[in-house]
């Protein structure tokens, strides 16, 4: 019941060309509520990929995800951006600024009606 974040036998691969990358295979966790936890890998190894799977930014090519015991791997974008604006919260590796700055403080009004 306390059950924040799970993954089920997620898998993720990028297409690029002809080769196919294995970036997560079969990955399972389970975090619970105030829990706090790292993820630590080398580089390529795969933490941005599951963070942006966990956020739902990004589709798993197979497996499950839930947050909070609803399975967001098979919602549409705006279910999980519904759930993602409320929840989550994700300090971006790159910057992703968008190229008007005033844009940064009005998105979230819009986005919070
Ligand atoms: N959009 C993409 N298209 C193709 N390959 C990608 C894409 N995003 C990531 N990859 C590949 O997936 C693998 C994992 O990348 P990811 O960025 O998740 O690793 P990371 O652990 O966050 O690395 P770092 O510590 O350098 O931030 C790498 O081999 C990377 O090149
Ligand atoms: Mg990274």
């Amino acid at each position: 019941m306390d059950s924040l974040l799970k993954l089920k036998n997620v898998n993720l691969k990028y297409q690029t060309g002809n080769d196919t990358i294995k970036v997560l295979k079969n990955v399972n966790l389970e975090t619970k509520k105030n829990e706090s936890i790292s993820i630590v890998g080398e580089s390529g190894s795969g933490k941005t990929s599951l963070i942006m799977l966990a956020g739902g930014l990004e589709k798993a090519t197979s497996g499950k995800i839930f947050f909070e015991d609803q399975e967001i791997s098979k919602m549409s974008e705006d279910e999980v951006s519904k759930i993602r604006r409320k929840n989550i919260g994700i300090v971006f590796q790159s910057f992703y600024l968008i190229p008007v700055s005033y844009t940064h403080l009005t998105l979230p009004t819009i986005y919070s009606v």
